[in-house]
């Protein structure tokens, strides 16, 4: 097998296919059937930030100014600027008269900027001697330093599943979170649509309390597992990830003692009471529950006893369509839609602004930060007494 292929109607994330070479161990199958694989992200330090600055600062003084030229601009290589405005505006013909298209010669992965094609041996089967393998790899001293997260998470899921995977949003996110400790500090947080958890378990690493929430009971699943896979991350500051179920399209938290993930009455009092930050990255990708999205939003900041701040993490994926001729990301049309009518909405109860944060804060986690990938900070203001309604209350846990 030299060429791993996915099913037509699946997704794989970037994150995935684009992680450095390594063997990617399937570990088990979950609970729906489906592979299960660990990956280990490296939250680098300020010395290795800084290392692969200087390291690309330098790569980039020294390679030659061909090297640096963008795609297609090598035809033009040796000739003045006028030559080149000229046979620019010539396409390149053949006898026939058809357009013959230059193509560059494609880098091996190697040469292209540590992206990586997927491992072929992507669906080996973990065993104890492998896992041992692992464990012996020169991360081992890092994990000591509490520096790894190991997500466990499945690759190429269907629409329904993709919170089965990490995306670039939920990275984006926990470098804003690591680049600024004090705003979490001592947080009470409020994740939605987490995933795996991995923003979670960044957040918890500087915050109190983070109620990291998702649908389906076998996605909370692994997101717990990989909760407690990450506990000593954790630990130093002994920050707590509860793993709970919080459907956008509901309009109340699940308090059934029967079911998994649910909330207890001290938990619900303790969101509605001490809760200061909501964090949600890639969660607009199908307008009816970007739809759900907002209205949970608003339900949860117009009842919190405090302000709130969100912090949003998007990632605009362009697609050319026949409706429009021309590409455009419908699903990204349609959040700016909503945050403006958030922004609109007067309700006498609680405001909101919006603002897009710009993403040039620093980078501890490694992948891709694409100009499409964005961050949106909304502020929600509880509205003084006179100007609206009653205040939300002190909710009791019902223990004390
Ligand atoms: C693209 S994934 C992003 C996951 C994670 N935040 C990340 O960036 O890696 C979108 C997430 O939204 C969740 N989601 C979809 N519909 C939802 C709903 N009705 N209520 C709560 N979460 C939902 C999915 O289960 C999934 O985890």
């Amino acid at each position: 097998m030299d060429q791993i292929t996915f099913h037509h109607d699946t997704v794989l994330s970037d994150v995935h296919m684009l992680l450095p070479n390594v063997r990617h161990l399937m570990t088990r199958l979950n609970g729906v059937g489906q592979p299960v694989f660990i990956s280990k992200f490296k939250i680098m330090s300020d010395g290795e930030r800084n290392e692969k600055n200087d390291l690309c600062k330098c790569l980039n003084e020294t390679q030659e100014p061909d090297e640096l030229r963008e795609e297609g601009e090598e035809i033009t290589q040796g000739k003045d600027d006028e030559e080149c405005k000229k046979e620019d505006l010539v396409p390149f013909l053949d006898e026939d008269g058809d357009l013959d298209i230059m193509h560059r010669p494609r880098r091996s992965p190697e040469e292209g900027g540590g992206r990586s094609l997927v491992c072929p041996i992507i669906l080996q089967q973990s065993t104890p001697e492998l896992e041992q393998e692992e464990e012996n790899t020169d991360d081992e001293v890092d994990k000591s330093f509490g520096n790894i997260i190991r997500i466990e998470h499945t690759m190429a899921t269907t629409l329904e599943d993709v919170g089965k995977q990490v995306w670039r949003g939920a990275f984006l996110l926990a470098d804003f979170i690591l680049s600024e400790p004090l705003m979490f500090r001592g947080a009470t947080v409020l994740e939605l649509g987490a995933g795996t958890g991995l923003t979670s378990i960044v957040m918890a690493t500087i915050a109190k309390t983070v109620y990291c929430t998702d649908v389906g009971e076998d996605l909370l699943s692994m997101c717990s597992k990989n909760v407690t896979l990450n506990r000593h991350l954790m630990e130093p500051t002994g920050g707590d990830v509860r793993v709970r179920l919080l459907d956008w399209l509901q309009h109340d938290l699940c308090t059934d003692a029967d079911t998994e993930f649910s909330w207890t009455e001290e938990e619900v009092a303790d969101l509605h009471n001490n809760t200061t930050i909501i964090i949600a990255a890639d969660v607009c990708y199908d307008d009816d529950l970007t739809d759900g999205l907002f209205q949970t939003l608003y339900r949860l900041c117009s009842n919190f006893l405090h302000s709130c701040t969100i912090f949003i993490s998007i990632e605009k994926r362009m697609n050319f369509t026949l409706r429009h001729m021309d590409v455009s990301c419908d699903a990204y049309n349609h959040f700016s839609h909503c945050l403006s009518q958030l922004q609109e909405l007067v309700d006498g109860r609680c405001s909101f602004s919006v603002e897009q944060l710009p993403n040039n804060f620093a980078q501890f986690l490694l992948y891709e930060r694409i100009e499409q990938l964005e961050l949106w900070k909304v502020t929600a203001t509880l509205l003084p007494l006179d100007q609206g309604r009653s205040r939300p209350e002190l909710i009791s846990s019902g223990a004390d």
